[in-house]
């Protein structure tokens, strides 16, 4: 029970890593709220974790609509002590230059400007409670991958973000990390599989690219999620934690 008596605000809980996450930290006796454009899902999701759950309908790419759900989350919980910045889209798999201009905005938008507004929505709640800030980045926002440039910007800010966050205000006892998963098999993963020129192919690369051997489906990330927001990890802070089954790791024959 190494959350319990904490309230967390997870975003993209309906399905995914965001729904791992919420499953695991409700396991480790926190009390969730899931937000995700998805209601139906993220009611879903809440069924399955009972009566510390709350779901609630949330653009993460709109002011207002976080602003709301954060409003709801604090009147239901009365204190939060993690904002979990998960909800992402893939985005198109394309060469900059072949990017609209409205798929770099979306994508901006959902990926990167929605921890800015997050964050300033719940600065306060995490200034009383000493919380902490938890952003579900990508491998990708470290070493990049060809045709996705728009979406590994996006990936990328969110690193610098949580370390310049981490700096900012680690004075106010709040720590903020980052995680980065190479590939995980969730519903964004499988339709981005679907719409390569290979989808076969495609699913056995995924296996392959981690050293470990395999795709993992959300439990691996969830458990390093419960490390970043516990109080194991009070001394860690911008740190910007690999999970990815060592995907990154050198030259391979
Ligand atoms: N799956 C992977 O291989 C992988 C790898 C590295 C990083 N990530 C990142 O992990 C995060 C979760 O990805 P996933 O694979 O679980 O995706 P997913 O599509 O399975 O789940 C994402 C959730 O976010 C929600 N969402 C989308 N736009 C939203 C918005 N505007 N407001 C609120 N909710 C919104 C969706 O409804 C969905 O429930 C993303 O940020 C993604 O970039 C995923």
């Amino acid at each position: 029970m190494r959350l319990a008596g904490k309230t967390v605000f997870v975003t993209g809980a309906a399905n995914g890593i965001g729904r791992s996450c919420a499953l695991a930290y409700a396991r480790e006796g926190a009390s969730v709220a899931l937000a995700d454009v998805d209601l139906a899902g993220a009611r879903d999701a809440a069924s399955e974790i009972g009566a510390a759950a709350l779901a609630m309908e949330c653009d993460v790419s709109r002011a207002a609509s976080v602003e709301r759900a954060a409003a709801e989350a604090l009147a239901r919980f009365g204190e939060i002590h993690a904002l979990h910045n998960n909800a992402g889209i893939a985005g198109p798999s394309k060469p900059l230059d072949e990017t609209s201009e409205e798929e770099w905005d979306v994508l901006m938008a959902i990926n990167l400007k929605s921890v800015f507004l997050a964050v300033r929505a719940f600065l306060p709640a995490l200034r009383r409670t000493r919380g902490t800030i938890l952003n579900t980045a990508s491998m990708v926002g470290l070493i990049g991958q060809s045709r996705h440039a728009a979406y590994t910007a996006t990936k990328g800010g969110m690193i610098t973000l949580t370390k310049s966050m981490a700096l900012d205000y680690a004075a106010d006892g709040i720590r903020a990390n980052a995680i980065c998963p190479a590939a995980v098999m969730t519903p964004m993963l499988e339709s981005w599989c679907d719409s390569q020129p290979d989808p076969a192919a495609t699913r056995e690369l995924l296996g392959r690219i981690h050293a470990l051997g395999y795709c993992p489906k959300g439990d691996e990330i969830a458990s390093a999620a419960v490390f970043l927001l516990s109080d194991d990890a009070r001394f860690v802070t911008g740190c910007i934690l690999p999970v990815s089954g060592g995907a990154e790791l050198g030259y391979r024959v």
